[in-house]
C-alpha cells in the first residue's frame, strides 16, 4: 500500500531533512506533495531522482493526500492542521501547537508506541521537543527497570534547532567576527558565535525558560507520570548540528551501572559508547538516527542517582525521523 504525503514547511530545516529520511527508509509514498509559504512557492527539491515543486499552502488541497508531516512553526500549524484534519489527513505535527493537548498523542515510537492508537480524537500526533526525545529514548529502559523520580538535566542545543536563520546566524557571526568585522544579532538576543546563551525560547513567568518548560511538561506526558520531576537547564552553544545532554537522574530502585549499560545496549534506538569513549555532535551525531549514550556513571554524591551523556541530531532524531518513524507505525498498525 502506498500512500499520498504533504510535508508542510519542506523548505525548512526539518522540512528538507523529511523529505530526505522518506527517501532514506524507502517510506512508501505515491505523491509527494512539498508545501511551504508564497516565499519559496515554485522552488524544487529533489525526491528520488525526481524534482518535486514546492506549492504554496493556501493554494493545496487536501484531500489529494492521507498523510501530512508539518515543520513550519507554530502558527501555522494552528491554522492548516484542523483543515487537514477536517479533510481526513492524519498530521504528523513538529511544532508545539497540539503537543499539550490531552486528546493529541505526544510520541516517540521507542517509548510511548501504544500512545499512537489515540490518533482518531483529533486525527493529530505531536512530535515531541528534540530535547526531550533524545533524553527519553536514553532514559526508557531506566525508567522500566528501577524507576525514574527525578532528573537534573542540562543541555548544549545546536543552532539549527531554530531553523535556518539560526544556521545563518552562527556562520554569519563567525566569518564576520574572524574578520575583524562586527556581527549583529538578530536570531539570538546575544552573540551565539564563541558564545552559550542559556536562553531558548521565551521566558516564562516562573524564570524557566518555555524550552525548559516543555522537557518538564513532555515528559511527564510521554513517560505517563506526573510525578516524574524534571529539572532542567537549556543552553544553546555555538554549534550548527546536534545536541548533547548531561542527565543526572534519581532513580527509585539503586542502579547497578554494569545492569544499567547492559539495559541500554539492548533498548531500540540506542548506541552506546564504552569506557572512556564519547560521542559528539560535530562527527558522531550529525546525520545519524539514533541516539548516543556515553559516560554511564553512578553518581558519586547519590545513593540512586546515575550520570550520562546523551547525544543527537536535533534535525533527524529530533524531529524528521521520529515524525517519519511515527508514520511507520501509524501505517504498520492502523492504516
Ligand atoms: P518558506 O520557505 O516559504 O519561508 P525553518 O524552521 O528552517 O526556518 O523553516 C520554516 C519552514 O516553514 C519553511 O519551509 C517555511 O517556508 C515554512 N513556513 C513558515 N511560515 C509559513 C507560512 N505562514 N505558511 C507556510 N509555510 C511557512
Amino acid at each position: 500500500q502506498e500512500f499520498d504525503i504533504a510535508v508542510l514547511g519542506a523548505t525548512g530545516a526539518v522540512g528538507e531533512a523529511i523529505v530526505e529520511v522518506l527517501e532514506e527508509r524507502n517510506f512508501p509514498v505515491r505523491n509527494l506533495y512539498l508545501l511551504a509559504s508564497e516565499r519559496s512557492a515554485g522552488n524544487t527539491l529533489r525526491f528520488k531522482g525526481k524534482s518535486v515543486r514546492v506549492t504554496d499552502v493556501e493554494e493545496f488541497d487536501w484531500s489529494q493526500v492521507q498523510l501530512a508531516l508539518f515543520s513550519a512553526g507554530a502558527e501555522t500549524s494552528d491554522r492548516w492542521a484542523p483543515i487537514a484534519a477536517d479533510h481526513g489527513v492524519v498530521v504528523i505535527d513538529n511544532t508545539s501547537r497540539f503537543r499539550y493537548e490531552y486528546d493529541v498523542p505526544l510520541v516517540v515510537p521507542e517509548v510511548n508506541p501504544h500512545a499512537l492508537a489515540d490518533y482518531r480524537n483529533r486525527n493529530i500526533i505531536a512530535n515531541p521537543n528534540c530535547s526531550t526525545i533524545q533524553m527519553l529514548v536514553a532514559l526508557k529502559p531506566i525508567h522500566e527497570a528501577y524507576g525514574i523520580e527525578r532528573i537534573n538535566v542540562a543541555t548544549y542545543q545546536s543552532v539549527s534547532g531554530s531553523g535556518k536563520k539560526g544556521v545563518d546566524e552562527l556562520a554569519g557571526q563567525t566569518a564576520k567576527l574572524l574578520n575583524g568585522l562586527p556581527a549583529e544579532n538578530k536570531a539570538y538576543d546575544k552573540q551565539i558565535a564563541f558564545n552559550c546563551l542559556p536562553h531558548i525560547d521565551e521566558f516564562m513567568d516562573n524564570g524557566y525558560t518555555k524550552e525548559e518548560m516543555k522537557m518538564v511538561w513532555e515528559t511527564q506526558k510521554i513517560l505517563g507520570d506526573d510525578n516524574i520531576r524534571v529539572n532542567p537547564t537549556c543552553v544553546r552553544v555555538p554549534v550548527f548540528y546536534g545536541h548533547a545532554e548531561a542527565v543526572h537522574v534519581e532513580t527509585c530502585q539503586p542502579v547497578h551501572v554494569e545492569e544499567a549499560i547492559s539495559l541500554l545496549e539492548n533498548a531500540e534506538g540506542i548506541e552506546v559508547f564504552h569506557g572512556n569513549d564519547y560521542p559528539t555532535q560535530v562527527g558522531d551525531a550529525t546525520g545519524k538516527d539514533h541516539v548516543m549514550v556515553a559516560r554511564i556513571r553512578e553518581d558519586i554524591s547519590h545513593p540512586c542517582g546515575l550520570n550520562m551523556w546523551v547525544v543527537a541530531d536535533n534535525v533527524r532524531k529530533g524531529a524528521a525521523t521520529n515524525s517519519v518513524q511515527i508514520a511507520e507505525k501509524l501505517i504498520e498498525e492502523y492504516l
